[in-house]
């Protein structure tokens, strides 16, 4: 073995002392150029053996490969020191504190009138009524003509409709419907198609349906928005009567506020498609609205107007319609004094519907 020069010795510590020195990659490998580069200190060395006799070259020759090898392994120590470093130090920053609680996913809920729309549903269902939906840019025959509301006639100041830019194949005049009353039209004039031959025949298929949807207006406070919800009734037969009403509509009541401790009356009104007309209040005997007559619909006996537009016979057709206010019986059945909180979609709201 031979023995390293005092030189060598001294140049290996100063390589080694510049590379742990180097607190980066770049740092490093310029430390090396020192070094091991082409103008290094050990290159340097290599080139000053050709001055030395050949006995010498070989001893010396040695000598330096050693140190070389040492710079060598100094420099590799340190560059897998920097990497394990780079390491840690990568892990450390994205480390997971798996003990930290979670970040949960709030789940919605259904809108309170979402929620009273289909309890609505759900009751007159399982009253044998069907279900159905219409256009809500309706035509003027519709909205108003087909229900004994024609051109000009004083009660189609009852609402503030909007009107659509838009005129039907037939040069009708469209608005955004301001009730779901054409819906009685709409519903009752296909079951008379669909059940033309059983009318032929003499039959009398009986009509019993809702229909619940949005309806416009225009009107904007805290009891009336541009925008609302109508559920529009309608129960045709032979011998359908307003004592039918009062029942469906008490059980109805009812089954929507959950008690048997509320009265219904009829209040004498008037509505172009009815005849006799009226408003149905309920009065609820317990609970904070306990006592006081509270306006729930309009409804009467289907005028026979309407139902030869439906193109049923208004000889053998007999019945009665109502519509009723969505967003009222979800006031009254959550408490709710202001609707325009329905409209607004604040969450700290919506969310005790949950
Ligand atoms: N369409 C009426 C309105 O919007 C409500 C109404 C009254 C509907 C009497 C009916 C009815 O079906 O028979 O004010």
């Amino acid at each position: 073995m031979t023995a390293i020069a005092a030189d060598l010795d001294a140049l290996v510590h100063s390589a080694e002392g510049a590379f742990s020195a180097a607190a980066t990659p770049a740092e490093l490998e310029n430390a090396k150029a020192q070094f091991l580069g082409k103008s290094g200190s050990v290159t340097a060395l290599m080139r000053g053996m050709a001055q030395l006799a050949p006995e010498e070259k070989k001893t010396r020759g040695a000598a330096i490969n050693q140190a070389k090898q040492a710079i060598e392994a100094a420099l590799n120590a340190r560059r897998q020191a920097l990497k394990d470093a780079e390491l840690e130090r990568q892990l450390q920053a994205e480390a997971l504190d798996v003990t930290l609680p979670g970040r949960r996913q709030s789940s919605g809920s259904l809108h309170p009138v979402s929620l009273a729309w289909e309890r609505i549903e759900r009751i007159f269902a399982s009253m044998g009524f069907d279900v159905a939906s219409g256009p809500e840019i309706e035509s003027d025959w519709f909205s108003f003509t087909a229900l004994n509301n024609p051109p000009n006639h004083p009660a189609r100041s009852m609402q503030d409709t909007f009107y659509v830019d838009m005129q039907g194949e037939d040069g009708q005049p469209y608005c955004l419907r301001p009730h779901t009353s054409p819906m009685q039209i709409r519903y009752a004039s296909a079951h008379a198609r669909t059940h033309a031959a059983a009318l032929a025949r003499g039959e009398v298929p009986e009509v019993r349906v809702i229909a619940p949807g949005r309806t416009y207006r225009v009107d904007n406070d805290a009891t009336h928005s541009p925008m609302f919800h109508q559920v529009e009734g309608l129960w045709l037969g032979e011998n359908v009567s307003f004592k039918d009403l009062k029942v469906t509509y008490l059980n109805f009541c009812r089954d929507f506020f959950e008690t048997d401790r509320l009265q219904l009356r009829f209040r004498p009104s008037y509505f172009p498609f009815t005849e006799p007309s009226a408003e149905i209040d309920i009065q609820f005997q317990e609970g904070p609205l306990a006592g006081k007559w509270l306006e729930v619909s309009g409804c009467g006996q289907v005028h026979p107007n309407v139902v030869t537009n439906m193109g049923l016979d208004p000889e053998r057709y007999i019945g009665f319609a109502f519509g009723s206010g969505i967003d009222r019986l979800a006031m009254l059945r959550y408490g709710v004094s202001d609707l325009r909180l329905f409209f607004e979609g604040d969450v700290r709201f919506l969310a005790q519907f949950a």
